[in-house]
């Protein structure tokens, strides 16, 4: 697995390769892979749970995921991304954060740049990974982010301070591609991970069912699809319930 120390220092040198997994069967495919950091997302809410938010997942939906993540891909760095208020303020992120430790995670993902949670969370010990651009917890649309100068102002500000205040990498949601390059060129030594940030950045991570085509739901512009599992999968069972009735 690899160290936040290395994981850091791939800023220098490659490119960080991050997919989300939520169950054991796709983190060890994940692991199998290479994969360098796995995130069990939130979009979890939407994309296994059925859910139409990412408001909708919890502590305890998640908790499970975190686990069934770390017993597939024991060699590689997960990270925990904090469900909707479960960081509303210091002591529940504390405890939550500790939780998911606990359960196998390697760090957590917090949405915005809450600093005096960050900073405690750097004080106890916990890694962080921040999340700047489009926020989905809080977004009341999903349009890009960051497309003003003001926007943009406000988005390399929050990426200096959230870095400031501890975090080993970034994820970049939905900004311009300036942005993105922006953003990873001004931030020293933190590595900043696009999801439709551009390929001027540090990484990239997308939804694993966006990646491996697993629905047959339109996908955000940005997330490429490498495989189409969904229609593939269709005519398997298709042919599987025809095998059984014949
Ligand atoms: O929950 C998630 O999958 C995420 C990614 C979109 C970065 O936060």
């Amino acid at each position: 697995m690899k160290t936040i120390h290395e994981l850091k220092a791939m800023k220098r040198v490659s490119r960080i390769a991050m997919i989300t997994a939520y169950d054991a069967c796709f983190a060890r495919m994940a692991e199998a892979a290479g994969i360098d950091m796995i995130l069990v997302g939130d979009s979890g809410a939407n994309v296994v749970l059925g859910y139409a938010s990412t408001r909708e997942i919890g502590m305890d939906e998640m908790l499970i995921f975190v686990g069934a993540v770390r017993r597939g891909a024991p060699n590689t760095h997960v990270v925990a991304d904090m469900p909707w208020r479960s960081d509303v303020d210091v002591p529940t992120a504390l405890h939550n954060a500790r939780r998911f430790m606990q359960a196998g995670a390697n760090s957590v993902k917090i949405e915005g740049a809450p600093l005096e949670i960050l900073y405690a969370l750097e004080k106890e010990g916990i890694p962080v990974v921040g999340h700047l651009g489009l926020l989905p917890q809080t977004a009341t649309s999903f349009k890009q982010a960051g497309q003003t100068p003001q926007e943009a102002a406000q988005t390399l500000a929050d990426a200096i301070a959230v870095a400031k205040a501890g975090a080993f990498a970034i994820v970049l949601e939905h900004v311009p591609d300036s942005l993105g390059a922006l953003v990873a060129q001004r931030i020293a030594d933190v590595p900043i991970i696009g999801i439709g940030a551009g390929n001027a950045v540090d990484g990239q991570v997308l939804v694993l069912h966006d990646a491996l085509g697993m629905h047959p739901f339109r996908q955000p512009p940005f997330a490429k699809k490498f495989v189409d599992i969904y229609t593939q999968g269709v005519d398997a069972l298709r042919r599987y319930a025809e095998f059984v009735r014949t």
